[in-house]
């Protein structure tokens, strides 16, 4: 099975999660998109859904899906969305696509996290994908220092602005002995809108797809 069909398999296998009348937060990226499909192929009579970015918003419109404003659906029952890596204890690093700041706040405003990857994102410990940091342009400079004194090497994502207009910065070479601390250690720089470790806010349920078809783990 090439990683697609991996990806495709895990998406397919939120949609039992997916029951009529919910209102259902949808994540970001080429998993998501995967389960954006199967949803519109489902005709499953959700309220609707509440969008990561813009990029999954104009997504869900145009397979004809309705879109809602978080600010006026409470909290949401499920969010269905991918990572760059999980630990074992459902941890994870997103941000690949740029979109961590809004899907950490579906996430959290979510009851149940349903993560869906393929199995090459399944990790024993968090840290060999570069972390992705949402930093205001004004303090791109003062933050990566900060990140270089925590023991990190940063880098700018070229060309990249975020949908909230702010720039990303990728670091290499943090300690991810203790990610909830990490987590909490990042977003208390002046200046970092937030960082892509899903420590406090992790997945519920992991749904892997593999060589032998999706793996569940609660
Ligand atoms: C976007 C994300 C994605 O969930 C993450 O990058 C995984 O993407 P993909 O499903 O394309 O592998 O965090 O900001």
């Amino acid at each position: 099975m090439d990683v697609n069909e991996k990806k495709k398999a895990a998406a397919h296998a939120a949609l039992a999660y997916i029951k009529p009348g919910m209102i259902v937060g949808v994540g970001t990226g080429s998993t998501v998109n995967f389960f954006i499909d199967a949803l519109s192929q489902s005709r499953i009579d959700v309220e609707g859904y509440v969008a990561s970015s813009i990029a999954t918003e104009q997504r869900l419109k145009a397979a004809g899906l309705t879109v809602l404003d978080l600010n006026q659906t409470g909290d949401i029952p499920v969010y269905v969305d991918g990572a760059d890596e999980i630990d074992p204890y459902f941890r994870m690093i997103k941000g690949g696509g740029a979109a961590l700041t809004r899907e950490k706040i579906v996430a959290s405003a979510s009851r149940q996290f349903i993560c869906i990857v393929d199995d090459s994102k399944e990790k024993g410990m968090l840290g060999q994908f570069p972390l992705p940091v949402e930093v205001l342009p004004f303090a791109r400079s003062y933050v990566a220092r900060q990140l270089v004194k925590m023991g990190g090497n940063p880098t700018l994502r070229q060309g990249v602005t975020t949908d909230n207009g702010n720039v990303i910065l990728d670091v290499v070479g943090l300690d991810f002995t203790d990610p909830v601390n990490l987590e909490k250690e990042i977003n208390n720089i002046p200046g970092v809108l937030d960082n892509g470790v899903f420590a406090k806010r992790r997945a519920d349920v992991l749904l892997v797809g593999g060589d032998s078809g999706v793996q569940t783990h609660k």
